[in-house]
């Protein structure tokens, strides 16, 4: 069973993004993060979709309960429909899916059938426009400020008018969508990304990394 997944309510969520976490000592490495956090963020790469592979839903559970939180399984994988089945049983509370991959809206339906959040992505280069007539049935949209594939690489800052784009869009909608970067998010990339209309962000390098991460996480909290 997943658990719920929250609403947006005015504040920042923050999303660490298991990626890199340190697989050999989870539990501690997960320790943390997990009371400044509001879900984990799990990143599926299938070597196709990006020239890189992660893992499948055979961890999630481990991750869901060293975690103690909801888990946002991010789908960079180039046929999402035969992988939202076996994420939904793993106990994933959100699977956000990418537009440009295969049968966006039937893996949108599939995700809502079955009872989950269901979130959409872009990679840098697709516009805001292949996006926004699957808004209707999205509870994210993920906004990638990297190329997909992987952890550690620089904010992309020519995205935030898409931000702010997106932001304008999900007002007009009047519904409850979490709006998501994800992607070189730091104590120094941060205000920008929220100041553009983010309200929730994916950490992965710079929190795993840090000296500090309940630190680094109680600033991000601040904005
Ligand atoms: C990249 C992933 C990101 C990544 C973020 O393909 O989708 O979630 O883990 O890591 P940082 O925060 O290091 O950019
Ligand atoms: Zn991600």
């Amino acid at each position: 069973m997943s658990r719920p997944f929250p609403l947006p309510d005015g504040r920042v969520a923050l999303a660490p993004s298991v990626l890199s976490a340190d697989f050999a000592c989870l539990k501690s490495s997960l320790a943390p993060v997990k009371g400044l956090s509001d879900w984990m963020h799990f990143d599926v790469m299938d070597g196709h979709f990006v020239p890189n592979i992660s893992f499948g839903p055979g961890l999630l559970p481990a991750v869901a309960r060293a975690g103690g939180l909801p888990v946002d399984s991010h789908l960079m994988v180039e046929d999402p429909g035969m992988f939202i089945a076996p994420f939904a049983k793993a106990g994933s509370s959100l699977v956000t899916i990418h537009a440009e991959a295969r049968g966006a809206a039937a893996c949108l339906r599939k995700i809502r059938a079955l009872g989950l959040k269901a979130g959409m992505s872009l990679r840098p280069g697709t516009p805001l426009s292949r996006l926004l007539p699957h808004l209707p049935s999205l509870d994210l949209v993920l906004i990638m400020t990297v190329e997909p594939g992987f952890g550690g690489q620089a904010f992309m800052a020519g995205m935030l008018p898409k931000v702010s784009a997106a932001r304008k869009a999900i007002a007009a909608s009047g519904r409850p969508v979490w709006l998501q970067v994800d992607g070189g998010i730091n104590a120094d990339t941060a205000p920008a990304a929220v100041a553009a209309g983010a309200d929730s962000l994916v950490i992965g390098s710079a929190l795993f990394s840090s000296r500090s991460p309940a630190g680094l996480l109680k600033r991000l909290r601040k904005l």
